[in-house]
């Protein structure tokens, strides 16, 4: 660890959201195994209390608890980052929920509303508070997906959140980029963990068949990711390897969006 320049993020901090879940915590791994300080953020107080017990021995992690689309909870994890390491080099962006899959007439405008709070106007706040802090250098990863990339019926919330981070995405890297900050959407094709699953539970009733046998037949390479799969193409994006790499959508989804 760390002997390669290319590879090493010590003396580098990285806030992750959603980092109690399984991208972002398997993310955090790579990232500390790398020399980074991580700061997680998640809402979810003992899920993040146990991930962040799981990974002290990885290296340097704090955590605070916040909801992302809460722009005082956001100042609040922002703040406690810079007091607690001094800078911020990596902003991962990846808190998200996926909200349901209805036809149009019956999809609850709450449950949109929701859905954009958390993964768009959560972003939006991130960068926010975040980007006074950064410097030359720095890297900010949001967390698309796949369905910001192509549609299907009956996902408003989700696949209209997961589109406008691109055009967030777009802005802040022309903004950032004479500052030396790269900004970049990692855009994860179905993973092999317990958010898919329970997209899957769902969408199997609508479609009347196994969601899962459905993605992986949609999915060129025929598999879901694992998140150890996501997180190395986050720390591409994090770390030097893609020093001149800004303003991408980086697909990680076996094919699936060719
Ligand atoms: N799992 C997949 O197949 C898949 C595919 C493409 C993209 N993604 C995206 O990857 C990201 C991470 O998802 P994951 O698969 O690790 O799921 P996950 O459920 O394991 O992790 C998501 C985390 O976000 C947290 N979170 C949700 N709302 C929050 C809020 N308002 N404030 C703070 N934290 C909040 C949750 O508590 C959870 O820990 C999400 O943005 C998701 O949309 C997932």
């Amino acid at each position: 660890m760390g002997q390669n320049v290319l590879h090493d993020l010590t003396g580098k901090t990285a806030v992750i959201t959603g980092g109690a879940g399984s991208i972002g915590s398997a993310t955090a791994k790579l990232f500390l195994e790398h020399g980074a300080s991580v700061v997680l953020v998640d809402r979810d107080a003992d899920a993040l209390a146990h991930i962040t017990d799981s990974l002290k021995s990885s290296g340097q992690i704090a955590s605070y608890v916040a909801d992302v689309s809460d722009e005082k909870q956001t100042a609040g994890y922002i703040d406690y980052t810079v007091s607690r390491f001094g800078s911020i080099d990596v902003l991962f962006s990846n808190a998200g929920n996926f909200g349901i899959v209805r036809n149009i007439e019956d999809y609850p405008l709450d449950v949109f509303q929701s859905v954009l709070n958390v993964n768009v106007t959560g972003a939006f706040l991130a960068a926010k508070y975040a980007v006074p802090h950064m410097t030359r250098g720095g890297s900010i990863i949001i967390t698309s997906s796949v369905a910001g990339l192509r549609g299907d019926p009956g996902v408003y919330g989700y696949i209209t959140a997961k589109h406008a981070l691109t055009g967030l995405m777009r802005v802040l890297s022309k903004e950032l980029a004479p500052h030396g900050i790269r900004v970049n959407t990692i855009n994860p094709g179905p993973v092999d963990n317990q958010f898919q699953a329970n997209v899957e539970t769902d969408l199997s009733k609508i479609i009347q068949r196994d969601a899962t046998e459905f993605f992986n037949e949609i999915i060129p390479m025929g598999r879901h990711a694992s998140p150890y799969e996501i997180a190395k193409s986050v720390y591409y994006l994090a770390s030097d390897l893609s020093a001149f790499t800004t303003g991408i959508t980086l697909s990680v989804d076996g094919g699936m969006s060719v």
